[in-house]
Formats: structure tokens, C-alpha cells, sequence
């Protein structure tokens, strides 16, 4: 583009971005040269095309999924944003049917589910979805459906079961690679006006539950399968409002299953470079194994990767930056991680042990509300905010069946009741009533177990 808006030359000036070699090219439409930039960069991403748009709406076209041929691996911007004039819609929720892709097992009792689902395009950490447990079936024979493309529009979910609530812990975006975060930086003063392409498709992680009525029958889920879901459900997280309240350093303390929400999230942290540390609780190394049904088939070692430790790699963590904590068996190593961040306990043992007088510092946590229990202490007494990403039993997820209230407490100092599903899931530790009897799994199944 060879005339730059002068806001965006403003922010340019700002940074000293590219004196560490790095290029980024504007464009305000298709251009042969967006394509020469992916294929000449290899995905170093030391040089970067943006595309502008002048409106939101606009932006919001251009960056659909149909689009990555005509804009591939760029990144989008919109004029009115950057201006102020107009904030980004709030995503709304959609009932839709999504294609499942694939239902892995992965080490003991967990499924990693990756799902297509166009509809979801607009949620943001750590906003979640609801799905039922058993694949849709189609009144007139699939061949029927598949002809028709109204079948998305409806409901043929002939279950008598509630949709279950789970969260998004990773989404791709079009001609991306699942790593580019390893890679990719970005002017900070820019950052915060850049999008990436709209994500086609996404994973979830859960935890079977010994218990459970809906998870068992959720490993049966298979490739082709379409399950119907409503989503994006709660509220987003803006990332950016951290900036401007003078955060530099997030650290990120996930129990379990409890991380799988938070993976996004540490995503859109990265992408708006945020100093992160992540500290993971599990009880053995062997729960996060992929387990690689072909390679016991041919006698081969099964592939040495891990759920969460490979994702938070791949969303560019550095090996430093993450701790692990192991409440059953502490591994003599595990791979890239050195063993001054392993810990024999509980995480937030582990976190307690670690931290140093943290200043512009904020942290998250998910996981067994025990383990957050004892989180909100520890960030108290080190005078640092902390959020909590609640999990309640939820009956619709959209705010009119109260079965997810929380209790908390106001800043005047009474006592009231919020709808996780609604509110949340995101709070203040501060204002939380803990109860003990909220723990989900009081057993040695909540990966924090036999103490929280
Ligand atoms: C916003 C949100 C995001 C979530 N994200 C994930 C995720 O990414 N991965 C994942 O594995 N799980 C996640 N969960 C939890 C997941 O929804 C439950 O584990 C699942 O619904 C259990 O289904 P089930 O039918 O097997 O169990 P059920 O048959 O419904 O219940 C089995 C037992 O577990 C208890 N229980 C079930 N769900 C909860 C809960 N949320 N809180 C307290 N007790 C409960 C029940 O009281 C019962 O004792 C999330 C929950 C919420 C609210
Ligand atoms: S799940 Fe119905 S109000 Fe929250």
C-alpha cells in the first residue's frame, strides 16, 4: 500500500520492531504479492501481510475461512477499529451442527476431539460451547440430509440427555500452521488492532468421568458424526484490557483437565506477547501420552508427545516458562523441559514454591475448586489479582435454568448469586464464596487427587 493511514504509521513509529529484520506489507485487496510473501517467507514470519479494511463488517468478510485462498496467511485489520469509532461485535450464539474430524484417546481417561464447526468463528477465550453426547440422527436417512442444507438449521438431536459445557483448547486458522505462534511477533502497539484469519475448525479435550452418564457415550463419537452444539456460551475475555491496566507478566496455573480451556487463552496472551509462565498439574506424565493405536499395532514405540505440554509448545511457550507438578509419580524427565521446572506435588505447591514478589503480574487458574481454593490464597497473600474459570454443573448454558449459580461475595460485603454459564465462566477470585462440597470429583479421578 503506498499510502499508510497515518494512525498506523503512528503505532509503527512506536515500535522498534524492525530493527530485528522484519517486514510487514499492507494491502487493501487481493494481491499476487500476498501469496509471494507466504511463499518466500516459509512461515518464518519475519515478513507479514496485513490486509485493511475500512469497516468491521468488511474485515469480518474478508477474513472468513472462503477467503484464505485470495488472502493466504495474512492478517486483517479495520479501519474503524483502529479509529475508535466502532468496537468489534459481540459474538452472538449460535444452535448448529458440527462435523467431528477425529475422537483420539489420549493417556488414561482423556479424549482429544477435534470438530468442524463454522458457527463458533467468533468465540474468544475463554468462552465455551455445549454439545450433545451422541451423534445427531437423520429422519429420512443420511443420504436425505445430506442433499438438503437446511439439515444444519435444525435440531434432530433426538436425545432425551442435556447437552453437556466444554471448552475450545485450540483453534486453527486457514494456511496457519497449529505452531505459528512459536514464530510469529508482532508490532505490540499494532497487535492489538491485528486479526487473525476466522479458525475453521477447533479441539476440545474432556475427561471421561468414572461416573459420568455423557462422556462414556461421547468416545463413541466417530469421524463423520455430526453432533449438534450451541456456542459461543459466556463471556468473552478481552486480552487487550490487561495492556492498559499495566500487566506485563500472566501466569497461567491449569489442574488437569482444567487446562484445556486455558490453552486459547494463553494463545491470544502469546499472540499479544504477553511474559507468560504456565504451571500444569497432573497426577502422571503418562495421563497426557498420545497414545498411537498404529504404532502398538506394528510394535513401535508409541509417539513420545503429550497433550498440553505439545500445545502449549506449539502456542509458543518457551521450555522455561512451563512447570509441571505430579501428585502421583514425578517422570525422571520429560522431553524439553528441564527438570528444575519438575515438581512432586501439588501445582499450587509448586507455584507458591516458584513465584517471587510478582509485580504488573496477573494470574489465571482452572482446575478442581479446591486447587483454586488454595490459589486464591497463595495470590493473596502475594498481592496479586487473580481470575478463576469456574465449571458448575449446566443444565441450558444460556442464563434461564439456574442450575450453575455460584455464590459470591459484593464489594459492599453481602452475599449474592451469579450464573457461571452467563456471568462467567470468568471471575475474580476475590469475590468467590468457596464451598468444599462444590468439588466435582472427590476422588482420584479430578487429577489433583487423593488431597484436594
Ligand atoms: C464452562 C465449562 C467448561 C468445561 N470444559 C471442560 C473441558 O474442556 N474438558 C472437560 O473434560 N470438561 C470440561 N467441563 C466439565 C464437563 O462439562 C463435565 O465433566 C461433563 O459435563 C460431565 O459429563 P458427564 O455426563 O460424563 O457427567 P454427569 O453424568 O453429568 O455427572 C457425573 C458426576 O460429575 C459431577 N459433575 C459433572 N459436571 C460437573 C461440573 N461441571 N461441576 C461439578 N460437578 C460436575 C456430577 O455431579 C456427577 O457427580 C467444563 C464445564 C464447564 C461448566
Ligand atoms: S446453565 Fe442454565 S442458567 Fe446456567
Amino acid at each position: 500500500m503506498s499510502v499508510l493511514p497515518t494512525q498506523i504509521k503512528n503505532l509503527l513509529d512506536r515500535d522498534n520492531w524492525f530493527r530485528r529484520g522484519r517486514r510487514i506489507s499492507f494491502f487493501t485487496g487481493p494481491s499476487p504479492e500476498i501469496a509471494a510473501i507466504e511463499r518466500r517467507d516459509r512461515n518464518a514470519f519475519r515478513h507479514i501481510a496485513v490486509v485493511i479494511a475500512p469497516t468491521n463488517a468488511a474485515m469480518e468478510r474478508l477474513r472468513a475461512p472462503s477467503n484464505a485462498g485470495k488472502f493466504p496467511r495474512a492478517l486483517f485489520l479495520s479501519l474503524e477499529e483502529l479509529a475508535g469509532t466502532a468496537s468489534m461485535p459481540r459474538p452472538g450464539i449460535s444452535s448448529f451442527s458440527a462435523e467431528i474430524l477425529s475422537n483420539t484417546p489420549v493417556g488414561d481417561a482423556h479424549y482429544q476431539l477435534a470438530f468442524k464447526a463454522p458457527a463458533l468463528r467468533d468465540f474468544r477465550a475463554p468462552q465455551f460451547f455445549m454439545m450433545d453426547v451422541k451423534p445427531q440422527r437423520a429422519p429420512f436417512g443420511a443420504r436425505a440430509v445430506r442433499r438438503n442444507a437446511w439439515h444444519d438449521a435444525v435440531d434432530w438431536t433426538p436425545q432425551p440427555l442435556l447437552k453437556r459445557p466444554f471448552g475450545i483448547c485450540r483453534d486453527f486458522h486457514p494456511r496457519f500452521p497449529s505452531d505459528y505462534l512459536k514464530r510469529l511477533v508482532l508490532p505490540p502497539s499494532l497487535a492489538p488492532f491485528l486479526h487473525l484469519p476466522t479458525p475453521d475448525h477447533f479441539d476440545a479435550l474432556y475427561k471421561v468421568l468414572p461416573d459420568g452418564i455423557g462422556t462414556p457415550m461421547m468416545t463413541r463419537l466417530k469421524r463423520g458424526d455430526r453432533v449438534h452444539m450451541i456456542g459461543p456460551l459466556g463471556q468473552p475475555f478481552d486480552v487487550r484490557q490487561l495492556r492498559a491496566a499495566g500487566v506485563e507478566e500472566v501466569h497461567v496455573i491449569g489442574g488437569g483437565v482444567g487446562m484445556a480451556p486455558l490453552i486459547t487463552l494463553i494463545e491470544a496472551l502469546r499472540f499479544h506477547s504477553f511474559r507468560l509462565k504456565v504451571f500444569l498439574g497432573i497426577a502422571t506424565l503418562e495421563s497426557l501420552r498420545y497414545r498411537d493405536e498404529l504404532a502398538a499395532t506394528f510394535g513401535e514405540k508409541p509417539r513420545d508427545a503429550y497433550v498440553y505440554v505439545d500445545d502449549l509448545l506449539a502456542a509458543g511457550v518457551p521450555p522455561r516458562d512451563i512447570f509441571l507438578s505430579f501428585d502421583r509419580a514425578m517422570p525422571r524427565r520429560v522431553r524439553t523441559i528441564s527438570r528444575e521446572n519438575l515438581f512432586s506435588g501439588l501445582v499450587p505447591e509448586q507455584y507458591r514454591n516458584t513465584i517471587s514478589k510478582p509485580t504488573n503480574t496477573i494470574a489465571f487458574t482452572c482446575g478442581p475448586n479446591r486447587m483454586m481454593e488454595m490459589m486464591d490464597g497463595i495470590c493473596r497473600r502475594a498481592g496479586m489479582p487473580l481470575k478463576v474459570l469456574m465449571e458448575k454443573r449446566m443444565g441450558c448454558g444460556i442464563g434461564v435454568c439456574f442450575s450453575c449459580v455460584q455464590k459470591v461475595r459484593r464489594s459492599d460485603g453481602s452475599e449474592d448469586y451469579v450464573r457461571v454459564c452467563k456471568d462467567g465462566p470468568i471471575f475474580d477470585a476475590k469475590d468467590i464464596v468457596w464451598n468444599p462440597n462444590d468439588s466435582k470429583q472427590p476422588s482420584a479421578t479430578c487429577g489433583c487427587a487423593p488431597r484436594c
